[in-house]
């Protein structure tokens, strides 16, 4: 008697805790989430494409349920992870695959290796820039044309739509910090690389917005100089990042909350939101279980900092911030996409959060 009381009352806990995961499960929150962006979202769309910029051999996806899909992670990326917050019941599709009424959910044009700037990226083969996944994104509303009906009704669909944005890393790591390649370092100074990649994309988030988003999620640029491929490449004259590339990255930073105010003063509806990654991945990884900060998981080859195909990666990649050379694992994707969504800081989102954002 006493354990079928005990079973009854875990049984009834156990349905308060699960039933509000089941009901917000399937229950999206806005029609539609498009993402830009770069490694970081990509989910497949440079499979096909002319580049060492790919993730779709193992170890890549080890973590994953389909295996390696070209994420460039040990399992499930930041667009995974908001998607699934959003109340998504399965992954936005790639740009390059997505097919029929898939793109009614939205779209995933983010390319591995790609910029704010059009040759970022180039010395490591073809990759779609965020200018090239604007274009793209006209053939989606052109597309989402013969899916809506009447057709004057697209634009008012596009409005209720999220838009996230993750970009402007590889115009650092694969164009500023190699000019071996590039000559940008030698014709801008850190503060007028900045400055230009900010106008430029300034341009690109209005193209964006005159293609119907209104609710935009702009992402910072994380510690770029803390990553191990920097740490293996500069000097780090004993402190545990090169300071020097976080500074620079951070005088983009630094100007994406006024670039974000400047755009929802003068932009009529435009809701843009800033997430400050410099904020969410500030703290003690410990806390999180993290042992190893500044090494990655899986062997990478020294050609390009990316695993080496089908080397066997660290087991306890619950324990690393990197997975290769460049990207987080997936527990540290869950980490940002899950405070951009709802922030745990105040500092964290700017005005708000993700889900303030889709509910106003
Ligand atoms: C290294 O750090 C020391 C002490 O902070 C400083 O004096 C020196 O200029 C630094 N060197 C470089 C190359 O940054
Ligand atoms: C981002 O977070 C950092 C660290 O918490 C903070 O110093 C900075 O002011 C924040 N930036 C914005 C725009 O909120």
């Amino acid at each position: 008697m006493a354990s079928t009381i005990t079973k009854w009352i875990f049984i009834t806990i156990l349905y308060f805790i699960v039933k509000p995961k089941i009901l917000i499960q399937g229950q999206k929150q806005i029609p539609c989430s498009f993402f830009f962006g770069d490694s970081l979202f990509d989910i497949g769309n440079n499979n096909l494409l002319v580049t060492q910029a790919k993730a779709n051999y193992p170890p890549y996806g080890i973590d994953y349920p389909d295996g390696p899909t070209g994420r460039f992670t040990n399992g499930r990326n930041i667009a995974d992870f908001l998607a699934q917050l959003l109340g998504f019941d399965k992954p936005i599709q790639p740009f390059a695959t997505a097919s029929g009424s898939d793109i009614l959910n939205g779209v995933n044009y983010a390319s591995g290796a790609s910029g704010i700037r059009d040759e970022s990226g180039s010395h490591l083969g073809d990759r779609i820039s965020l200018s090239g996944q604007l274009i793209n994104h006209a053939t989606t509303i052109s597309r989402l044309g013969q899916l809506i009906s009447p057709p004057n009704t697209v634009n008012n669909y596009l409005n209720k739509c999220l838009y996230t944005i993750n970009i402007g890393s590889n115009d650092y790591i694969n164009n500023y910090l190699l000019p071996r390649f590039y000559r940008t370092s030698v014709l801008f100074t850190p503060d007028q690389y900045a400055e230009a990649l900010i106008q430029k994309y300034t341009l690109q988030l209005r193209t964006l917005y005159n293609n119907g988003a209104r609710k935009i999620v702009i992402i910072g640029l994380g510690f770029i100089g803390c990553i191990p491929q920097e740490l293996a490449n500069f000097p780090t004259n004993g402190s545990s990042c090169v300071d020097s590339i976080n500074n620079n990255v951070q005088l983009f930073n630094n100007r994406l909350k006024p670039l974000i105010d400047n755009l929802n003063t003068n932009l009529p509806g435009a809701q843009f939101i800033y997430i400050n990654t410099t904020s969410i991945s500030s703290g003690d990884p410990s806390a999180i279980g993290i042992k190893t900060v500044n090494a990655p998981c899986c062997v990478v080859s020294s050609s390009n900092g990316q695993c080496g195909p089908n080397q066997v990666p660290c087991s306890d990649r619950q324990q690393f911030v990197f997975w290769d050379n460049f990207h987080p694992t997936e527990l540290l994707n869950q980490v940002t996409a899950t405070r951009a969504y709802k922030a745990t800081l105040p500092s964290d989102a700017y005005p708000t959060d993700i889900l303030h954002l889709v509910q106003q």
